[in-house]
């Protein structure tokens, strides 16, 4: 029987370099998925994509199979969330068409090892709002990883997250979090994107964790997806964009493990 740990495991020089290989794979898939995506693929193609693409490598998507209580075990090896769909969209039929937003998020296990990230891009042109929110929620990840030190409070992220999403006049999701990871998808410490109120907990060296703030153009609450038990939708229908890195706290400050070479860089204007 494993026994989950009540609190973030620390971890050696050797077990970061795991984390590091892993990482890298995921960031690798995430720049060739990046490469596929305009209007005509479907969301069932980029699964293909990811699926055959992991197990050419030798890898396994976590997302595959992936259980949690009270929904059916996730059918396919990522998550394409479009539009209004704020996270856990199912891939299929959909086919991605000029001026959608579509997120997807990757996860794969490596040696034992779990790397996640998620991207959202622009098909083709789109309107104004789309692309500002897409710029905001972008921005809002880079200030929360900015935001942590080595000993750093959890709140000091979801604090810069909330600030700038209000600047623009979006809204912070609550419901889904960001969370610690690494021998587990999902594990010790949760981190909000929002500071919660006698939130002590400290990121100290060794920690992994993901931020991974989902950003409404409207109200932030969400509803899930009856038929599918998956699918999180916005309340209200407006857009939502989401983007995501796992980091390692190192004793020097937050090294980001996801960081693609193809992809959007600190700064990117969308
Ligand atoms: N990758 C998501 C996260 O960032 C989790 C997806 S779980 C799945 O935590 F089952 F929907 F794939
Ligand atoms: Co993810
Ligand atoms: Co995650």
């Amino acid at each position: 029987m494993l026994l989950r740990p009540r609190s973030a495991p620390r971890l050696n020089a050797q077990e970061r370099e795991a984390m590091r290989r892993a990482c890298r794979f995921n960031a690798q898939l995430m720049d060739e998925v990046r490469k596929h995506i305009r209007p005509g693929i479907t969301t069932g193609q980029i699964d293909k994509l990811v699926y055959e693409y992991t197990r050419d490598h030798g890898h396994t998507p976590a997302c595959l199979g992936y259980r949690v209580p009270d929904a059916p075990p996730f059918p396919k090896s990522c998550c394409t969330s479009v539009n209004d769909v704020v996270c856990h969209g199912i891939p299929g039929d959909y086919v991605l068409k000029e001026g959608d937003i579509v997120n997807v998020d990757l996860t794969t296990i490596v040696d034992g090892w779990y790397g996640d990230q998620s991207e959202t891009f622009l098909v083709g042109e789109v309107s104004d709002e789309a692309r500002r929110l897409v710029q905001c929620t972008f921005e809002c990840l880079w200030l929360g990883i900015q935001a942590i030190k080595p000993g750093g409070k959890v709140n000091d992220i979801g604090r810069a997250i909330v600030r700038h999403a209000h600047q623009y006049g979006f809204s912070v999701v609550q419901e889904y979090q960001g969370h610690g990871i690494g021998r587990r998808f999902h594990q010790p410490p949760d981190i909000p994107h929002y500071p919660r109120p006698r939130n002590a907990t400290r990121i100290e060296p060794g920690v992994c964790f993901t931020i991974e703030p989902m950003i409404n153009a409207g109200d932030w609450r969400t509803r899930r997806d009856p038929r599918d038990g998956w699918t999180v939708r916005t309340w209200d229908g407006k857009l939502s964009a989401q983007f995501e890195h796992t980091i390692l706290m190192t004793e020097q400050g937050p090294e980001v493990l996801t960081l693609t070479q193809h992809g959007p860089q600190p700064g990117h204007q969308f």
